[in-house]
């Protein structure tokens, strides 16, 4: 079987190589992303594999379906950049539903811990051999309240997290799982309670209609005052503009963003030679009270060698069996409770 890779990095080759050679897969890799422009490369291939900004829209689509390539093979959990309804019945999208939670939520601690503790000034200031600790005051995490959003396997061990700092959780999922509430230290609550008791807030939630900037400006205002937002999950969850308004008026204490709207043509990509053209993003990352890391918070071995070997078992066996279980279903969605496992 041979996979067109889109949107290649130094650091997926090593696992991809290992499990593709045990499995019988060859990879051509390109370091162009997957769009309109580049989708010819995939001429002559039997499936591509995407990363969460190359672009599957219908054009894509349907030019890889001309192609006769058969399979979307996604390296991610994401699918919120492929047309999901308009793939139906023209290629088989198959994604890694679970890699590490581990990765993502302990990158939201350190980006949260980072923050409030000010070591991103800190490091900076002791490799100056400035050792003042003057504007470094902290607070402690031990006894706020924090609200997650989504409690799915990211946020279920984020609140794990959480609890062993002594933290009260505050949770909402538009599906609750009654086992996580225990009616004291973790409880589900509606979305205004969340937002209106939560000394930080946590967005571990997919991007979906529903969740299109679930933190916009009217959420920001039913929130407490100085509130951290953490957003690891996808950027359009949270409305930037309103973000850094918020942050203007020290509505918001802190915001530490792993993910942005607007990062398909920035993130995963050096730019530092480059006259950033995003103002908002710019503002951002100048406050000194906001931390902006480029989607990395899935970046570790575990998680990149899970990555490589679900990507390859789902290559496997949808050329062996014409199924497999990490198959989206467009009508819910995704593969949640889906019943219907042949959705073609
Ligand atoms: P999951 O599918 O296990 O959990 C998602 C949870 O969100 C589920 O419990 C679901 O019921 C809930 N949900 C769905 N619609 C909702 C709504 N309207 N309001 C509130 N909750 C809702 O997914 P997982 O693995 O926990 O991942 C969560 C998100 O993390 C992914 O969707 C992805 O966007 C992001 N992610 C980010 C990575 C990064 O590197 N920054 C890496 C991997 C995932």
């Amino acid at each position: 079987m041979k996979i067109a890779f889109f949107d290649t990095k130094p650091y997926d080759k090593p696992s991809f190589d290992k499990y593709g050679e045990e499995y019988g897969v060859s990879f051509k890799y390109f370091e162009a992303k997957l769009n309109e422009d580049t989708v010819e490369l995939a001429n002559g291939y039997d499936g591509v594999c995407a990363f969460v900004n190359d672009t599957v829209n219908d054009k894509v689509i349907d030019k890889l379906s001309d192609m006769g390539v058969k399979i979307l093979a996604l390296r991610c959990a994401g699918f919120n950049n492929v047309d999901m309804k308009y793939a139906y019945g023209k290629i088989h999208v198959l994604r890694v539903p679970a890699y590490s939670p581990y990765a993502v939520a302990e990158h939201t601690i350190a980006l949260l811990l980072t923050s409030i503790r000010r070591i991103h000034k800190a490091y900076i200031r002791s490799r100056d051999f400035n050792f003042s600790l003057s504007g470094l005051t902290g607070f402690d995490l031990h006894g706020k309240t924090i609200g997650v959003i989504g409690t799915g396997r990211i946020g279920r061990v984020f609140i794990d997290i959480c609890r062993g700092f002594g933290m009260r959780v505050l949770a909402y999922d538009k599906f609750p799982l009654s086992e996580i509430d225990n009616g004291d230290t973790v409880r589900y609550v509606d979305l205004d309670e969340l937002f209106a008791k939560s000394d930080i807030i946590s967005l571990h939630c997919p991007l979906t209609e529903d969740t299109y900037h679930i933190i916009d400006a009217a959420a920001l205002e039913k929130c407490k005052r100085s509130v951290v937002i953490l957003n690891t999950s996808r950027g359009a969850l949270v409305d930037a503009e309103a973000l850094l308004e918020a942050i203007k008026s020290r509505k918001v204490g802190a915001a530490c963003l792993d993910v942005y709207e607007e990062e398909s043509d920035l993130f995963f990509e050096d730019n530092s030679g480059h006259i950033l053209q995003d103002d908002t993003l710019a503002r951002l990352i100048s406050m000194p009270n906001v931390i902006v890391t480029s989607h990395q918070a899935f970046l570790t071995e575990e998680a990149l060698e899970n990555i490589a070997q679900t990507t390859v078992k789902n290559i496997v066996q949808f050329y062996e069996t014409e199924q497999c279980p990490n198959e989206l279903c467009y009508r819910c969605s995704g593969p949640k409770d889906c019943k219907d496992s042949k959705c073609f």
